[in-house]
């Protein structure tokens, strides 16, 4: 299978003229040339096969969206080279956009003042639907993002859930092969979010759509996205499974075991015990490959357990971990 997304040693640098504050300052900015850089992305490479989602995490200012404007044409690279279906996205703007979707979190591409279904039949001209196909999936889409009760309404009147899926039906429409999302559940309340995750993995899963999508939500990986990519500064600090993040940073799971009456204390070495409630008991599981069975036949029969609860490390966790991690390396270095 060939990528539907390359990216080698992609950069970005934003030249803006140096400002100084004040009528002088403006005045001398104007006429300097004085000029300050930021690299927004320092050199990232990856490669993305058909049907894949991937989540795009990173801090503030770690050039997420900057990424994401240069995959879909927006921006031009200032240097590395970037493929998005077999085409450089910035060189065929038009062509590009025809097979792909767009959405942007902070910012419309629905018509204020029109009803959503308005900025819909837009969108039929504009890609060239056939009304046939049209029909189908703006029924699909209004069905899965329960849009029935506001479809008819002006967008500015929708609260930003309902906006934001209608938001993603929109860059649903014309079929696109590929879906970016910049901060699609930001903003969200918990009911929006559920619903948004849900639906993006279903297309993905179910239409084979390839989505790409940056966050600051972790759950939205944990939901949607097998693939990880993480990005500080500009530059690419992991792209992986979540699964392998875990492994790496050796996080462990929790486990409990409780019983019927309090058995003691007891110690075992496939776990390291962290709180000891009598009944209950708290412990860390420090290996990868250890599994329920191998701590049941250490904790053996006989003993009244009555309930065994293993949980994954927590996501959060996981990524501070991963982001402490860095910050130490980057003192160490001289
Ligand atoms: N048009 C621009 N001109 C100058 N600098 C820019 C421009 N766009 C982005 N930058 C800078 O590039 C860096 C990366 O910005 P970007 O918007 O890609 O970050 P991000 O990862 O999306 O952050 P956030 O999580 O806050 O959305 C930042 O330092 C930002 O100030
Ligand atoms: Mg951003």
């Amino acid at each position: 299978m060939s990528a539907i997304i390359t990216a080698r040693e992609v950069e970005k640098t934003f030249r803006q003229r140096k400002r100084r504050p004040g009528l002088f300052g403006a005045l001398h900015s104007l006429f300097s040339r004085e000029v300050t850089e930021v690299r927004a992305v320092a050199g990232v490479s990856f490669a993305m096969q058909p049907g894949e989602a991937v989540g795009y995490l990173g801090p503030n200012g770690a050039g997420k969206s900057t990424m994401i404007k240069m995959m879909t044409g927006i921006l031009t690279p200032s240097a590395g080279t970037l493929s998005v279906l077999g085409r450089e996205p910035h060189a065929n703007r038009m062509r590009n956009a025809v097979e792909i979707g767009v959405v942007f979190g902070q910012r419309s591409q629905l018509w204020w003042d029109l009803p959503v279904r308005d900025s819909f039949e837009l969108s039929r001209h504009i890609y060239d639907i056939t009304p046939a196909r049209f029909a189908e999936n703006l029924a699909f889409l209004a069905d899965m993002l329960d849009m029935g009760p506001y479809l008819d309404r002006p967008v500015r009147q929708l609260s930003l859930g309902q906006r934001m899926r209608a938001e993603i039906a929109m860059a649903l429409l014309h079929d696109p092969k590929i879906l970016f999302l910049d901060e699609p559940t930001i903003g969200l309340d918990v009911v929006a979010k559920d619903a948004v995750r849900k639906f993006l993995a279903r297309i993905n899963r179910e239409r084979g759509t390839t989505i790409i999508l940056t966050t600051h939500d972790l759950v939205d990986i944990e939901e949607i996205c097998p693939r990880l990519i993480m990005v500080d500064d500009g530059k690419l600090l992991f792209d992986g499974e979540l699964t392998r993040l875990r492994a790496t940073l050796g996080s462990r799971r929790r486990l409990t075991l409780e019983f019927d009456t309090d058995p003691g204390p007891l110690a075992l070495t496939t776990a390291t015990l962290t709180t000891d409630l009598g009944a209950a008991k708290h412990y860390l599981l420090e290996r990868e490959e250890t599994s329920l069975l191998d701590v049941l036949n250490e904790v053996g029969r006989g003993r009244g357990l009555k309930d065994v609860k293993l949980e994954e490390p927590d996501i959060e966790e996981v990524i501070r971990t991963f982001y402490q991690n860095k910050a130490l390396s980057a003192e160490a270095r001289p």
